[in-house]
């Protein structure tokens, strides 16, 4: 067995247990801390952590919250979404980003993807501004016809790790007086090239504002919930502080009704510990991902690799390869010991919670087709260049058996 638990041929999708080893000493220095401050919410670690947060985004303010759920949610109800708003979003993301979105009293409405990338495809959005709406002179906002309801805001995803394409959707946001919330959750460090400003934009500084996450498996993860808004708007700040805190602006004078959705002390100083490491793992990842491209060049057309534009520097949260026998795969990496995962399988508009929401299977052909093809192979800052290669030799061995397999059939029909 090896120190994470595992036999030494099994390769995790994910391994937290060595990187949690090596900075053992560091994190119960935390716990430690708090205890003998009785430090648990609020306070210096949350705020410093705050602080290094804001700097490491480009951002002027951190908030930190209960979870990335939270803090989509308390940055959309804070940058002015209002109840019965629709919000537009993607498909291909996470059910939190709709969640909030409906938790803020908003109907999220779905864009489709662009095939290669998976984020938010900018002329699907225009098409749906231009087609699907009027304009309504008076808020200079679109109003859908058949929802007779106005639009407020957009939630680009930078799925993955890489950021969806910013320009063209912050065009479309000035031009129609839309407010965007980045939803940055497995984002943490990616980077976009901006022509329009002709220089690199970090995630979580381009929206009005952001959402991040600090689920344990992120690339900066908590060792529990956490997660944090980033502004550059001082105002909206201020709102999120007093949402995530019951409303207060000071102890027992509530202004609002707010939410218990505090970063707890130990999570922000365990997330300040972990922050200095970010950008070496984050550069890791990334170095994995060019071994990965490289080993499976010479599969090209049986087994898609991850398409980074020239216009980004992806942070690689996941690996997603595509392939036309997904299931197959999948099966023969567990049969060999290797993890994989599919995010996601199930489009949000076809999910049973969204049944009420009037679409169909067909309505986003781009996002339908990925979910059937889509797998994540192994990532993690750890994931070291043999156990890539066992990955991709599995992947090898498999295509060259199955494309065998596919030749016999179609010369036995023929
Ligand atoms: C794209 C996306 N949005 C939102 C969330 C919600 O974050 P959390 O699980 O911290 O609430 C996640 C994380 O799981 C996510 O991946």
């Amino acid at each position: 067995m090896s120190s994470n638990g595992h036999s030494s041929s099994h390769i995790p999708f994910v391994d937290l247990v060595t990187l949690h080893r090596e900075l053992e000493d560091d994190l119960l220095d935390v716990v430690r801390s708090a205890l003998h401050t009785a430090g648990f919410i609020g306070g210096p670690m949350v705020e410093q952590f705050e602080t290094n947060f804001a700097a490491f985004c480009d951002a002027r303010h951190c908030i930190g919250v209960s979870s990335g759920t939270d803090a989509l949610r308390f940055a959309l109800i804070a940058t002015g979404v209002q109840p019965g708003e629709i919000v537009i979003t993607v498909p291909n993301t996470f059910i939190a980003t709709t969640e909030a979105i409906s938790q803020a009293g908003a109907r999220p409405e779905f864009v489709d993807i662009d095939e290669r990338t998976y984020n938010m495809d900018p002329l699907k959005l225009r098409e749906f501004l231009e087609i699907e709406c009027s304009l309504d002179r008076e808020t200079g906002r679109p109003f859908h016809r058949q929802l007779q309801k106005t639009v407020s805001a957009i939630v680009p995803v930078h799925l993955y790790g890489q950021m969806a394409d910013m320009d063209p959707i912050l065009d479309l946001a000035r031009r129609y007086n839309l407010i965007v919330v980045e939803d940055a959750c497995q984002a943490h460090g990616a980077e976009y090239f901006s022509a329009k400003e002709n220089r690199w934009r970090k995630a979580g500084s381009m929206g009005l504002a952001a959402a991040f996450s600090f689920y344990p498996g992120k690339n900066l993860g908590a060792c529990g919930e956490g997660g944090a808004v980033t502004t550059n708007d001082a105002e909206i700040a201020r709102k999120i502080r007093m949402l995530r805190d019951h409303g207060q602006s000071k102890k027992y004078y509530h202004d609002i009704e707010g939410y218990n959705g505090r970063l707890d002390s130990i999570q922000a100083g365990i997330l300040r510990v972990k922050l200095q490491h970010l950008s070496k793992w984050n550069e890791q990842r990334q170095s994995c991902a060019r071994i990965y491209n490289e080993l499976l060049a010479p599969l090209t057309g049986e087994i898609i690799a991850p398409y980074e534009s020239t216009s980004s520097k992806a942070v690689y949260h996941l690996y997603v390869v595509r392939t036309a026998y997904r299931e197959a795969l999948q099966q023969r990496l567990s049969e060999a010991g290797i993890g994989t995962g599919i995010h996601y399988p199930i489009p949000l508009h076809l999910q049973a919670a969204y049944a009420s929401g009037g679409w169909n299977r067909g309505d986003f052909p781009v996002t339908e087709a990925a979910a059937e093809q889509i797998l994540s192979l192994p990532m993690y800052g750890g994931l070291k260049r043999e156990q890539q290669e066992r990955v991709t030799e599995v992947i090898a061995e498999f295509v060259s058996t199955h494309s065998t397999r596919r030749q016999m059939s179609a010369a036995a029909h023929s």
